[in-house]
């Protein structure tokens, strides 16, 4: 027997100005009392007043917490449980990007599960449901509001955790492009890397099936038609909606066929060498990409299709050369570096970060070609710029 799960948040909402259906769906949920979680970062914005009035509208008050931390640690998710404990809510709103969303998502559940959190790690290890979630992305990137994982930094060993538990699904999404109008060039750019990455992984990845199929490549399209303009003139609705819905999309791919080397690859150097997590993924994409083509011939010549390259005439070979070069120019176009060198790596990290990525099972074991450190350190010298670069000639 062959199973395969397909989960989402319980409602998906989308469109521009869609924030205002909050307050009403704030009741549909029976909320009295409503905490938004988020980071001072966009406090700051005053994006939080789009949320704000259609719950004052709908009768409903919201307390704010807005202490989130980049690339959150435990330590912050309990300081903050430690702050909602006891004081009755029904509803947490979840605003910002993936960190915010991360942590919005594991508080409704220690709400409701009173452990250590650091026992959550792992799959399935969250006993109880949380209480109910609306998650608002305002970054088009982590795909966070449909992903039932969420990723912490554990601060004694320095490695990030993931919590994968159904339960971490919000009872609300929405996604309203309107709310990235602001979002700065450099952070469209890689979040928006980073959503392309989660769909061109998850379409070619072992578990991949039908369902997941259509959406991710449907999310390239909207991606790739839509990223440079996002970057470069970020007050075009038309670019953010197409984002928006492209890394919703995205992330609703991954969330049901997983990802696989690129992200592996990427995380060891967001550990050290602290390169954010979208800049890495899209530096590595078209080496991991080139190595992975080959298993896969028809499904890189669609993502080479869905990136817009004119493939007719075009063997599978060829055309899956095509989308790793395209891909390449595309991380280039919108300002990402293209080697290991510019974001500080030397030769000499190369085999110790081989080592660390070859032991993200979870990931290459979704990969549609095998790796083992050997393989993984030869893709990072590539990357390094010690050996032939994947922009095939044509
Ligand atoms: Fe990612």
């Amino acid at each position: 027997m062959t199973a395969s799960y397909f989960r989402t948040a319980g409602t998906l909402i989308t469109g521009t100005g869609s924030i205002a259906e909050i307050g009403e769906q704030a009741k549909k949920l029976n909320a009295t009392k409503v905490v938004i979680v988020t980071d001072k970062v966009i406090r700051e914005t005053g994006l939080l007043a789009k949320i704000i009035d259609p719950l004052t509208a709908s009768g409903l008050q919201a307390d704010i917490i807005d202490e989130v931390m980049p690339e959150p640690p435990f330590e912050n998710l309990e300081q903050l449980a430690a702050q909602i404990e006891g004081k009755s809510y029904d509803l947490l709103i979840g605003v910002g990007g993936g960190s915010a969303l991360d942590v919005a998502k594991v508080l409704a559940v220690m709400l409701t599960n009173h452990e250590d959190v650091r026992e959550f790690v792992g799959i399935e290890r969250v006993k109880n449901a949380g209480i109910p979630t609306i998650l608002v992305p305002t970054t088009a990137g982590t795909g966070s509001e449909v992903t039932y994982n969420a990723i912490f930094t554990d601060t004694r060993d320095k490695v990030k955790k993931g919590i994968v538990s159904p339960y971490l699904l919000p009872s609300v999404a929405i996604v309203d492009a309107e709310l990235t109008l602001t979002v700065p060039p450099a952070v469209t750019a890689a979040t928006g890397m980073d959503a392309l990455v989660h769909a061109i992984e998850s379409y070619t990845a072992i578990r991949a099936n039908e369902l997941t199929d259509g959406i991710a490549l449907q999310a390239i399209k909207l991606i790739s038609r839509s990223i440079r303009t996002a970057v470069y003139n970020g007050k075009e609705l038309k670019a953010r909606e197409d984002m928006a819905m492209g890394s919703l999309l995205a992330g609703i791919s991954l969330g049901n066929a997983g990802v696989g080397a690129v992200h592996a690859l990427a995380y060891p150097l967001g550990g050290k060498f602290k390169v954010p997590h979208g800049v890495a993924n899209s530096l590595l994409l078209p080496f991991v990409m080139k190595y992975n083509a080959v298993a896969d011939l028809t499904k890189f010549a669609d993502v080479a299709e869905a990136l817009g390259e004119n493939i007719e005439g075009l063997s599978l070979r060829e055309a899956a050369d095509r989308a790793v070069r395209a891909l390449a120019q595309l991380s280039e176009d919108v300002g990402i570096p293209s080697s290991l060198r510019e974001v500080g790596v030397t030769a000499s990290d190369l085999p110790a970060l081989a080592e660390e990525a070859s032991k993200i099972d979870r990931l290459l074991n979704n990969n549609p070609r095998w790796l083992t450190v050997k393989e993984i350190q030869k893709i990072y010298e590539e990357a390094y710029g010690e050996v032939e670069s994947p922009a095939f000639h044509s």
